[in-house]
């Protein structure tokens, strides 16, 4: 199982002050030399974090392949064209949200989709499509000719952060926080299931399946125990950890977890 880092948050702290540092280029050698392989990026339409250079200064630099995460957006689409990255992920965005939560809706943006595919295609990029463990939404992602999926573990996340925690009620992003205790066992034993079975379903279907979302050194046992996943992408938790040992320690530590590729 192969590991890209998402180096969002380096450029979320650089955008607090709007100044030069720390620096999202800088980061790539280091998360090359610390043994990952993949750099992550998710260019959002409000920019809140990566911008127009980033990805630019990252795909032109980059010792690893870059994987670029963005939404239906057609300027950014232009633009990621133009620069090539080696895959492009396409996520839901929501100008409010906090963070990527849920996956596309395939159906609902089924002609869009299919016709952005096609252009990245096109331009010899790599695609894949960031969706909910749900088995229709990847015989959809198949028939709109993506090359990969990538499976939104947000709501695992969620569920065990909750059953591990005493995090305060106070996060409207996270549903699960509404829910008994007594109800979150079987909430995450059922969630790890959707993702075992969408996996499976995906491999069956010859696309490639990757994970990510939320993932963190204490809740990645049993998704990396899915065989079928071949690919993690991992931003915050690495990042925040890496605030208090580094961000090479803080990559080996996922990395370590990770059953060799
Ligand atoms: N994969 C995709 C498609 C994402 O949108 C994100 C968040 O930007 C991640 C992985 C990484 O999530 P996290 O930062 O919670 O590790």
């Amino acid at each position: 199982m192969t590991l890209g880092v998402n180096i969002d948050h380096i450029a979320t702290l650089r955008q607090a002050r709007a100044i030069n540092e720390p620096n999202p280029l800088e980061a790539i050698f280091i998360i090359k030399n610390a043994g990952a392989h993949q750099i992550t990026m998710h260019l959002r339409e409000d920019r809140r974090h990566i911008q127009d250079d980033d990805v630019r200064a990252v795909i032109s630099a980059a010792p690893l392949p870059v994987n670029v995460e963005c939404a239906l957006d057609s300027h950014i689409i232009e633009l990621l064209c133009a620069l090539k990255p080696n895959r492009i992920t396409l996520v839901p965005e929501k100008r409010e949200e906090v963070t990527t939560e849920g996956g596309l809706n395939l159906e609902k943006n089924f002609a869009n989709i299919k016709n952005t595919l096609a252009e990245f295609h096109k331009h010899n990029i790599a695609t894949s499509l960031f969706i909910e463990p749900n088995e229709m939404m990847i015989e959809s992602a198949k028939e709109l000719g993506a090359g990969a999926i990538e499976l939104h573990t947000g709501k695992y996340a969620n569920i065990f952060l909750m059953q591990t925690t005493n995090l305060s009620r106070t996060n409207a992003s996270i549903a699960e926080l509404e829910l008994p205790q007594e109800e979150l066992k079987s909430l995450l034993d059922s969630e790890i299931l959707l993702l075992q079975n969408a996996a499976k379903k995906a491999t069956t279907l010859n696309l490639a399946c990757f994970a990510g979302h939320g993932l963190n050194a204490n809740n990645l046992e049993p998704i990396v125990r899915i065989k079928e996943i071949s690919e993690l992408n991992i931003g915050h938790s690495i990042i925040a950890r890496a605030v208090f040992v580094g961000l090479e320690r803080a990559i080996k530590d996922i990395l370590e977890q990770l059953p060799t590729p």
